[in-house]
């Protein structure tokens, strides 16, 4: 390991610590993306989100590549590495899809809402050495704004992604389906398409439902004979999991974590039947939608109880 790269591993180290401060320096966060968050823009972050613009695909055929992009979007294991560590995901930085004025990783970020995609933190391959940060761009923004072209037949958006995962973060190599699947995903974004409100609640119910999207997604690829991308896609539904399990970490909920973290260990053990060529993952998976009410229930129940609730995000951060 070269001194940048030994320097980047103490920085991504020292992250994980300083990053837990949350507005008390002695109170950790339970929540992952406070790390990336300033201590005042936490509570407002991390009760709302910008609405996606998303547009409704034309054909089964697109929705299903759109399906796998919108997945890998939302997973730290698309990127691996350091950022897979810390819990970075292409929606960290744009946030469904649009930009994230809050946010700031030490060592990664200049102002709030800025990102070194050079930076050799996260990278063995681009680092540059230097402290380069630019404004995240809304990917939904208009074309004028853009950088790369949207056009397929160019493939610059595909050019520029495949870029971004193996070399700027030391990804893995993806799938041709998870890499078509992302370029889909991010020329389906358009600001013809956004909601008429700007932002949302953070909610269970739009959690659950990216869950089982990508649930769906790996059922699907296994139907495609592709079981790299299926797992790619059972990863994602469990990186959701874990973001709804994190919000139910306080005394008053955490008996609905149980079966919450049952529903994750089986997505484990069929991503492993997956690896070692079992030919029932698709079934197991049918049984997994079936029974989430068992466990969805009662997290829908105590919802109100858990962080996903603004007032208690903000008891919690003020104790
Ligand atoms: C650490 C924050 C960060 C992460 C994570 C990240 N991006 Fe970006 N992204 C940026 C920044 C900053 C730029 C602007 C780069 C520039 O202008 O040179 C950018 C630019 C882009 C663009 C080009 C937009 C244009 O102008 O046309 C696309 C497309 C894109 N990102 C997609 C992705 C995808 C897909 C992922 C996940 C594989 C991802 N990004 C992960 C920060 C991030």
């Amino acid at each position: 390991m070269d001194r940048q790269r030994r320097a980047a591993r103490i920085l991504i180290a020292s992250v994980f610590v300083a990053g837990l401060a949350f507005a008390d320096a002695n109170t950790p966060s339970p929540l992952r993306a406070a790390r990336w968050l300033p201590v005042d823009r936490q509570q407002q972050a991390l009760t709302q989100e910008p609405s996606e613009c998303l547009a409704p695909a034309t054909d089964a055929k697109l929705a299903q590549r759109i399906a796998i992009g919108r997945a890998a979007f939302r997973t730290p294991l698309l990127l691996g590495g350091q950022a897979a560590r810390a819990g970075l995901a292409c929606n960290s930085c744009h946030r469904n899809g649009r930009g994230n004025p809050d946010f700031a990783f030490p060592g990664l970020s200049g102002a709030p809402g800025t990102a070194d995609v050079t930076s050799s933190l996260m990278s063995s391959h681009r680092g540059d050495g230097r402290s380069n940060p630019v404004a995240i761009p809304d990917l939904s923004g208009a074309a004028s704004a853009l950088k790369i072209s949207r056009e397929p037949s160019s493939r610059a958006l595909e050019t520029f992604i495949h870029g971004l995962i193996v070399e700027e973060f030391d990804g893995p190599e993806p799938t041709a389906a998870t890499l078509d699947g992302l370029a889909s995903y991010v020329r389906a974004l358009s600001p013809t398409s956004c909601p008429s409100n700007a932002q949302r609640s953070i909610r269970l119910g739009n959690m659950l439902s990216d869950t089982r999207a990508a649930t769906l997604a790996a059922q699907a690829s296994l139907t495609a004979k592709d079981p790299a991308t299926a797992r790619l896609m059972l990863a994602s539904a469990r990186s959701m999991l874990g973001l709804i399990d994190e919000r139910y970490a306080t005394a008053a909920t955490a008996h609905d974590r149980d079966g919450l973290r049952e529903a994750d260990r089986e997505l484990a053990q069929i991503q492993a039947a997956i690896d070692s060529k079992a030919a029932n993952g698709s079934l197991r998976l049918t049984a997994w939608l079936a029974a989430m009410p068992r466990w969805v229930s009662p997290l829908e129940r105590d919802e109100a109880l858990s962080l996903f609730n603004a007032e208690r995000l903000k008891q919690m951060a003020a104790n």
